[in-house]
Parts: structure tokens; sequence; C-alpha cells
């Protein structure tokens, strides 16, 4: 009988996947395959070695077989072409005299502002090209470049902010001075894949205004779609300023780590990858890290709580992009008075989610990128199934290729794998509790400290919550899902969470560092500095006020 189910389950999924002809013209990709191009040193070269395939989860209907297609290749870089990559961005850097890092912030504004023109008229391939890579719903592929390109625009108007602030000096026990932000030197950026585009950008995007030089390495799933914009990095930045690597990260990564020569690690990923990284620097005192790592944000819903509204946001919170959010809700308590309606009314609307292919309107689920996704998922569920759980919605868990059905498991108990581990894909453990302080010992013994939801509807327990747990994440949300928007808030996390703080003005810090020009009041060399000024002999000393 349960085979029976799921094999009817299983079918439903496997009819999703198109056949070649049966895909709208319009979201097919050219017929020629992506080739292995990278950006070195303000050129656009065409990689000549060892290339690795990069294949589609928009699983295709081959005559009854479904396969990945193959849809582009990337290089394969080894150790000296990665090193080549860096070599050209501490050539740009020259010891913070380069061309980049020692133009004005009004040149680099400027720059900046090409490269946003130049990117918008890239959005169609862009977005097609992630929707393909990752399968995220065309609309929010849409919505994710829309929102980087926001995020650039946001970032020039914060720059200019910072540097109208900075264009004035200050007199104190007799010193002059004048204090500006500076760049770090050479930065090494890492994305995730689940918003390949946006996370990428926003580390790269303020690293590079604020004049340091990078290496870029795109995520494995959502690589192809950097290609598009290759041409308006080599365009608008000078030689070396930006470089893209590709390759396996113990081949590329490592060497480049261990060569010292970085000043800045920019990564969105696993806190586990995280420290490996920073360990092989030789001087970690010459490291600044900026990483956005795990997180198991997890939610309760009180006996109070406006129950359609939770599980409205829950959904939100724990099925957007499948779960694959660091942001994403990964753990549900919801009180035992109320965990049956709250239950049936979670299942019923995720029975309404449309699945299927990421260009459909209104689709919410759609196939996984990862390889082997589903049978680590199903894996999870299996562990909890053992641990005293189920699976409450009908056919939750089953799977076809890519794609898998959302699992409501309950309850899922300390002790079961789902409970701590950060499962980052379509499956919602819930688990009952009778008094708070059994969330609020989930959320100081976790191993994570990024954010949490409160649903419920009293002022003096809302009150008594947000206390006793400000000190362990870095947002509360209240009756609202958690999430890293809007973007000029800062968004950070505590723990194996995150090291600095993002947000448009945030970043702009964390890639730069205070410099000033300081000098004694006297006669003579307040001459001097109002000769530099008035004669415009410096970019960093100067009183320009950027319009
Ligand atoms: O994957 C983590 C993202 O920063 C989450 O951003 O909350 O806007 O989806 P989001």
């Amino acid at each position: 009988m349960e085979t029976q189910t799921t094999t009817f389950f299983e079918e439903q999924l496997k009819q999703q996947f198109p056949a070649w002809e049966m895909i709208p013209q319009e979201m097919k990709l050219p017929e020629k395959k992506y080739e292995p191009l990278y950006l070195l040193n303000g050129k656009i070269l065409k990689w000549q070695g060892p290339v690795d395939e990069v294949s589609s989860p928009l699983c295709i209907n081959l005559n009854g077989q479904i396969k990945r297609p193959v849809i582009g290749v990337v290089p394969s870089m080894d150790e000296t072409a990665a090193m080549n990559g860096l070599q050209a961005a501490v050539s740009a850097w020259d010891n913070g005299r380069g061309e980049w890092p020692t133009m004005s912030v009004k040149e680099r504004i400027n720059a900046m502002e090409k490269f946003v023109v130049k990117m918008r008229e890239v959005r169609g391939e862009v977005t097609k090209l992630m929707m393909w890579e990752i399968c995220k719903s065309l609309e929010d592929c849409y919505k994710e470049f829309d929102r980087t390109v926001d995020y650039i625009v946001k970032t020039i108007e914060a720059l200019k902010d910072t540097d109208r602030n900075n264009s004035r000096f200050s007199l104190d026990e007799g010193v002059i001075a004048q204090v500006r932000r500076s760049p770090l030197g050479v930065c090494l950026s890492m994305g995730p894949f689940n918003y390949p585009l946006n996370e990428t950008y926003t580390t790269l995007i303020p690293a590079l205004i604020m004049g340091n030089t990078l290496v870029v390495k795109p995520p494995k799933f959502g690589v192809l779609l950097h290609q598009p914009l290759l041409n308006a990095f080599a365009e608008c930045f000078p030689a070396g300023a930006v470089n893209f690597i590709y390759g396996p990260g113990s081949g590329i990564i490592t060497p480049i780590m261990k060569s010292g020569l970085i000043d800045v690690l920019a990564f969105i990923g696993s806190s586990r990858v995280a420290d490996i990284l920073k360990k092989q620097h030789p001087r970690p005192h010459r490291l600044r890290s900026i990483l956005g790592l795990d997180a198991k944000n997890p939610a309760i819903v009180m006996p109070d709580a406006d129950l359609d509204l939770a599980v409205r946001e829950c959904i939100a919170g724990s099925l957007s992009f499948n779960g694959q959010r660091c942001t994403g809700l990964k753990l549900l308590f919801v009180h035992t008075t109320v965990v049956d309606l709250f239950l049936s009314k979670l299942v019923e609307a995720i029975d309404a989610l449309p699945m299927g292919m990421p260009w459909m309107k209104g689709v919410k689920l759609t196939p996984l990128p990862e390889f082997n996704k589903a049978q680590t998922l199903k894996g999870f569920v299996d562990d909890a199934l053992m641990k005293g759980a189920h699976i409450v919605n009908k056919g939750g868990g089953s799977f076809y290729e890519t794609l898998f059905r959302p699992a409501v498991v309950f309850p899922v108990k300390s002790g079961a794998t789902l409970y701590d581990i950060e499962q980052f894909g379509p499956v919602i453990p819930v688990c009952s509790y009778n008094n708070e302080q059994e969330f609020l010992d989930f959320v100081t013994q976790s191993n994570y400290g990024q954010q949490l939801s409160l649903f419920g509807n009293d002022p003096e327990t809302i009150a008594h919550l947000i206390d006793q747990l400000t000190n362990q994440v870095c947002r509360i949300n209240i009756n609202s899902q958690c999430q890293r928007g809007p973007d000029t808030l800062p968004f950070t996390g505590r723990k194996d969470s995150a090291e600095a703080t993002l947000s448009v003005s945030d970043a702009l810090r964390c890639f730069s560092v205070r410099s000033l020009v300081a000098a004694q009041a006297n006669t003579n060399t307040k001459d001097i500095v109002q000769n530099i000024i008035t004669n415009r002999y410096s970019h960093f000393l100067n009183t320009d006020f950027i319009l």
C-alpha cells in the first residue's frame, strides 16, 4: 500500500519534467553551449585546459528517460591558473598604489555607474541562465537581479554620503585631521549557489567600489550566469581590478589562501569551509573575514498566535526557493494546544503550492540543483521517522530526480538529525512545546545564532522573549518570517552563523579601514595643507563634495 502511494507521487513528479519540444521557445537557452570563458587582467579569454560540464537540474524527458541536460562548460582551473588570477589582482593593487585603489571616489563611482548601465543590458540572459542553473522560479530570478541592481545603486549613494561626511577636517587639541576610508587590499569573493548573483555581488561590489582588487570564484551552481557580465567588468574597471577563477576549491582556493596574499576573505557558505580557509592563511591577523555562514533559524508559534498568518509566514520562511535560504525557517516550535490545528492548516496550504518548472506562472516549488540532494533530504526524514516522527502531509518526502515533494515532519525531537542540522531544502521539521523554556533552550544550545521568528499576540510574552533572545541571535522577527531584507538593515549572526555585518552601508565599512592625515595646526603646516587642497594635488586629502 505504502509503496503504491509513493510510486503514485513519484510518477506525478516525473511527469513535471518536460520534453524539449514542450519547453516554451522564449525559455530555451541558445543551441550553442556556453564556452569556458574567464576574465583575467582585463581580458576575456577562452580557457584551453580541462573543463567542467554545467548541467541543469531542470531535467528533460528524453523518451521517458529523465536527464539533467548539459548547458555549457566552465574552466576547471589548476593551481597555476588560479595563481595567475591572484597575481593579476595583486598587480592591480600594487601595494595600494595601483590605478584603481588610488582613483578618486568620484571616479570609482563613475566607473560603477557605467557598470550598472551595462549590467541592466544583460538582465534577460543572466536571469535565464540563473533559472536553468539553479531552477529558481523565473519570477524570483528577476527579483534577484533587480534587487542586486538596486543594491549597487544604493551602495553608490551610501558611498557618496560617506565621502561627503569625510570631506571635512577636524581640529582638536591643536591637531587638524582628515579621516577617510581606504581599501584593504586583495579580496577573495565567493558567493553561494542559492543567491549566486546577489550574494556574490553584495560583497564583490562594496569591496570593489572601496578600491580593493578582487579574485572572484563563482559558486558551483549558478556559475555560467556570471559570464554575460564579464564584458561589463572588463570595460568599466582597470585591468586586474576584477578577475574570475573557476574550479575545485581544494585545487584553486587552497594555494591562494596559503600564499598569504589575500587581505580580505568574503565568503558565503558553510562554517566548516570558512574555518578551513581561514586556517590556510599564514598570517591570520592580516586577513579580514566577512562571512555569511550556516543557520538554523527557529520559529515559535504561541497559543495565542494568529495561526493563518503564522502558517503563511512559516511557509514563506521554510519553502521560498525550496527552503534553500540561509535565512529560511528550519525548525518550528508550536504550542501543544494549537499544534494539531496548525499542522492541518500548514498541510492544506502546502498541498496547494504549485510545483513544476521554474517558468510556470506562480510556481513555488522547483527542482533542486545540488546532486543527490533529494536523497540527502530523504535520509534526514528517515532518521526522524526512526526516532518517533511521522510525515504529516500526503506524499511528503517523495522525490523523482531533482524534484522533491515538501515533507512536514512531526514531532521532531532532540536527537533527530533534523533537530540540529541545517537541512537547506523543502523539509519542515515541527516540534510541539509546553513551556517557552524549551524554545529558549534550543536557541541557547544551538551552534547558530542568525535570526528567529516569534508568532504570538501577547506583548508581555513577546517582550520577555525578545529580552531573553537578543543576545543569542542578531534579528528577531515578530509575526513574520526571517529574512535579510531590506538591504539597508544589518545582516549578521552570532556563533557559527557569521562574521562581520553586511548591509548597504555596513559593507562599505567592512571592506575598508579608516586612514587619516593629521598635522599640527601651526601656520606653516596649515599653509601646506591649504595648498594641497586648493591645487587639488591629492585624491585623498581634498574637500571635494560629491553631488
Ligand atoms: O541565503 C541567505 C540570503 O541572504 C537570504 O536572503 O532573506 O532575502 O532571502 P533573503
